[in-house]
């Protein structure tokens, strides 16, 4: 079978080189002529473990190419799937601009039948907008060309892509037809055979599903941070009741991690367009006004706690600050609570040096020379009044503490993702906090 995928970003280019490397022939679209032609030489825009490689392989073995004209190939292919981005519009509500263009473009020249799969994230309703441009250049052609459109929402990890997607949970799809049914099943066998689940749904229940998945991940994240706030208050450890609540089957163990917020290209937006969404149909959804509120908060608790312990007195105090990625094994500083911790560090006067494994790159871009660029951690630390640790990346796990004690100016540590023992903190002559301990 021939796909295309219209949308070469994060989960564009996962998709299409994961369909790829199952044998089916795939062509990856987009309009940023820049990214094609690096694609091309496979130079990738994004750092995804393993992608580089995978994208290489395939592209190679003649199964995944990549163009800026969609005209040339969409009738070619069974199968167009939409992956193009839904940035927050001014409201909070998710910005169709860029599926509806894609629904536009599918029909100016779509010359026979096609399924159109959605793998954006689109608010409940999104499809009948899709059929309703399609259908709206087929009529001005003054043609009637049959298509399908079906939800297939995506649920990877930035940082685990390509296992998220090679053997997920599960796979949603929302469908109208028996034929969308058929061709979404015979696409994805080959995972079949991995035995996960494929899960067929009405399309407006696969829309919701995405958002309604985002929304408890967000809730549970909240949820642990406000019960960390309170177990500072009273002398309870966030570790040990997160341990105690997650070994509960009925609760799980998973996003139970108290932090200093949670940030990226979907929580916060996808919690702000389903706000929206149930605005729009008068149903306020308090418990998410609640979680973003809880998260708003959380993202400002490092830098309440640096002035706390300096008695509001943090001008011209140089700050170090691992960790710029939303998450580890990531480049995407989209919304990540780094930027309104060095946003309120500037602000107050501090000079900040700052480390990232891999996201120094995208960081400059948006932070330009307002802080300084160090090479390691240990660069990032020297003559530091204080060290705060926003990302939980790996390298930041086990570093000589007796190296970092003698470069610091003043021992003491921010632990935004409790990854330190505060004990051993302690004994190796630092003062210490992290979060809900
Ligand atoms: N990033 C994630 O982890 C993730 C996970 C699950 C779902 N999603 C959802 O998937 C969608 C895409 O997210 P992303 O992070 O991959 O976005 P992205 O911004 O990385 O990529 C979007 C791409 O679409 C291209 N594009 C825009 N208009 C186009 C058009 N008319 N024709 C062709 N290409 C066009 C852009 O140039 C860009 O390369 C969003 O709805 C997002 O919410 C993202």
């Amino acid at each position: 079978m021939k796909i295309a995928i219209v949308g070469t970003g994060y989960v564009g280019l996962v998709t299409g080189t994961c369909f790829a490397e199952m044998g089916t022939d795939v062509c990856c679209v987009d309009i940023d002529a820049r990214k094609i032609e690096n694609l091309q030489k496979g130079v990738l825009p994004i750092y995804e473990p393993g992608l580089e490689e995978m994208v290489g392989r395939n592209a190679g073995a003649g199964r995944l190419h990549f163009t800026t004209r969609l005209e040339e190939v969409i009738n070619e292919v069974d199968v167009l799937f939409s992956a193009v981005g839904t940035p927050p519009d001014e409201d909070g509500s998710a910005d169709l601009k860029y599926v509806l263009d894609v629904a536009r473009s599918v029909g100016r020249s779509m010359e026979r039948y096609l399924l159109v799969v959605t793998k954006s994230t689109v608010p409940v309703g999104t499809a009948e907008k899709i059929k309703q441009a399609v259908r709206e250049e087929q009529d001005k052609r003054g043609v009637s060309i049959p298509f399908d459109i079906a939800s297939n929402p995506e649920f990877l990890k930035e940082g685990a892509a390509i296992k998220d997607f090679m053997s997920p949970d599960r796979v949603v799809v929302g469908v109208e037809s028996e034929k969308a049914k058929e061709l979404m099943s015979r696409l994805y066998r080959p995972f079949l055979l991995n035995n996960f689940r494929v899960i067929f749904m009405d399309v407006p229940s696969a829309e919701m599903t995405k958002y309604a998945a985002n929304a408890m991940l967000a809730t549970r994240i909240s949820f642990m941070n406000d019960i960390a706030n309170l177990c500072e208050l009273t002398g309870a450890d966030v570790n040990m009741v997160r341990t105690g609540i997650g070994t509960d089957i009925r609760i799980g163990n998973r996003f139970l991690y108290a932090g200093c917020g949670y940030g990226g290209s979907c929580f916060p937006k996808d919690v702000k367009a389903l706000i929206k969404t149930a605005a729009d149909n008068h149903y306020p959804l308090r418990i998410l006004e609640a979680v973003e509120a809880v998260n708003e908060d959380q993202k400002q608790l490092l830098f309440k706690k640096l002035l706390k312990h300096f008695n509001g007195d943090v001008k011209g105090k140089r700050i170090a600050v691992w960790g710029l990625a939303f998450k580890p094994e990531t480049d995407d500083i989209r919304e990540a609570p780094s930027l309104a911790l060095i946003d309120k560090l500037l602000e107050a006067g501090c000079r900040v040096s700052v480390y990232d494994p891999v996201a120094m790159p995208e960081a400059r871009r948006c932070l330009g020379d307002a802080v300084e660029y160090a090479n390691d951690i240990y660069h990032a630390a020297e003559d530091a009044e204080a060290l705060l640790v926003v990302t939980d990346w790996k390298v930041f796990r086990i570093p000589t503490w007796s190296v970092i004690r003698k470069l610091m100016a003043c021992p003491f540590i921010l632990d935004g993702r409790n990854l330190y023992d505060k004990e051993e903190l302690e004994v190796a002559g630092f003062t210490y906090h992290g979060i809900g301990r």
